[in-house]
């Protein structure tokens, strides 16, 4: 088998084999193919397609290039949860520990942010002391101590996919919806649940931009879920505004915080207790999602969520006093306010707009080894739907240098489209496919 040849087939739109998969995923692994080879077949793959065989030996090729977490100690419906990724979303961190305070095992493998995308790692390295890296060993006795543990997708878990993921960022194959799929449900799969609960969003500031675009990738990761023998939900939600009201690292812990104390703004509780309930369910926790909700709601009100999120956070070697206090935790030097220079009602938002800024002012990475800012980001009081006056802050940078801070503070204002008839608020929820 050459790569020459496999290259040259999907080029002239055939089908590849499971053999021809698998040679090229452990090839590239192995760094007997050059990466110029390997982009070269991504992008036949990205414009030609897979079937659905294709993808899922491409995904099983994926999951297995690596190390596989063995998580059946914890029972036969482990559940796991996975984002196509959005702005200011900062749910795992909500919702984890929620899952866990109801006695369902969580041992979740998380990434950092790329891209205008955050990465819930990212987040929890702005607590200090907070132990991301972890061996197996230690994840694992973890999660049988305290029921939970979140901690960085190091483990060499798919590392085909990483190295296929960084090269789709360097050439524009990224949006793509049999890559995303096959990317995700490779990750899932070697992170061992055997239960899966997706978040795709939808709309400006996700990849995919329309709901049918959103549809066909969640029918076809429920596909490749069922394929392998994992049931899939895929719960569709609204990127047409940020998640929440905060972007950057620190700024999302302290929205994380409040939420977990009862203060969560509607979006963020909608999507919660939708992932969460559809999360309990699959764990074989509760057949009724409505019983379910309520289930998350009273774990909240009556403080075992919070007290799981400050076990977690202890348990990983974070400074809790930093969680039961969020005003010590260090915020950048300056807060701009961003001033309405117009009355009227916020009729959309440019979500992907503003998580790249939120990444120019250091919150995020453009690239992989870019050091990141955990103090820096972006505050939204205002989202679709609400009224703005003349002269009204309606959102804050935080900014460690005041030139790209009140540079930030001009294209904020781009981002929002003001106008004078009113609009309706958004619905977070879009849709549930299984
Ligand atoms: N998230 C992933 O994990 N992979 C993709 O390809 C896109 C989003």
């Amino acid at each position: 088998m050459n790569i020459l040849d496999i290259i040259a087939k999907k080029r002239d739109k055939k089908i590849l084999t499971r053999q021809e998969i698998q040679y090229f995923i452990d090839s590239y692994v192995k760094e007997e193919i050059t990466d110029y080879q390997a982009s070269a077949l991504i992008m036949a793959i990205y414009i030609n397609g897979m079937t659905d065989e294709e993808i899922k030996d491409f995904t099983l090729a994926m999951a297995y290039s690596g190390e596989v977490l063995d998580l059946s100690m914890f029972g036969e419906n482990v559940v796991d949860k996975h984002s196509t990724g959005g702005v200011g979303d900062k749910i795992t961190l909500i919702l984890m520990p929620i899952i866990a305070s109801l006695g369902i095992p969580v041992a979740k493998m998380s990434g950092r942010g790329l891209g205008f995308t955050g990465g819930t790692i990212d987040k929890l390295e702005s607590i200090p002391g907070y132990e991301t890296n972890q061996s197996i060993e230690k994840f694992i006795k973890n999660v049988e101590n305290i029921g939970i543990s979140l901690s960085c997708a190091n483990l060499n878990l798919a590392p085909a996919d990483k190295k296929i993921y960084a090269l789709r960022d360097t050439i524009s194959c990224v949006d793509n919806i049999p890559l995303i799929a096959s990317s995700i449900m490779s990750k899932k799969i070697a992170s061992g649940a055997n239960k899966i609960v997706l978040e795709v969003t939808v709309g400006s500031g996700a990849f995919m931009k329309t709901i049918e675009k959103a549809e066909e990738l969640a029918n076809l990761m429920i596909r490749i879920g069922n394929l392998v023998g994992k049931e899939t939900i895929c719960v569709l939600t609204n990127m047409n505004e940020p998640i929440g009201y905060s972007i950057g690292n620190t700024l999302e812990v302290i929205e994380v915080v409040e939420a977990l104390r009862g203060y969560m703004e509607h979006d963020v509780r909608d999507i919660v207790l939708e992932l969460g309930s559809q999360m309990i369910k699959l764990s074989g926790n509760g057949e009724d999602i409505e019983v379910n909700k309520n289930k998350i709601l009273q774990n909240i009100n009556n403080g075992r969520a919070y007290n799981k999120f400050i076990e977690l956070v202890s348990n990983q070697g974070g400074d809790i006093q930093f969680i039961q206090n969020t005003e010590k935790l260090k915020l950048a030097k300056y807060k701009i306010p961003v001033c309405s220079e117009k009355e009227g009602y916020v009729n959309s938002i440019n979500v992907e707009k503003l998580g790249k800024i939120s990444c120019y002012l250091g919150a995020g990475r453009l690239k992989k080894e870019d050091e990141i800012d955990n103090e820096v980001g972006i505050i939204v009081k205002k989202k679709v739907g609400d009224k703005i006056n003349l002269n009204e802050d309606f959102a804050y940078v935080y900014a460690n240098n005041l030139k790209l801070g009140n540079k930030a503070v001009e294209q904020i204002k781009e981002c929002y489209n003001i106008t004078k008839e009113k609009t309706k608020k958004l619905k977070s929820i879009l849709g549930i496919i299984k």
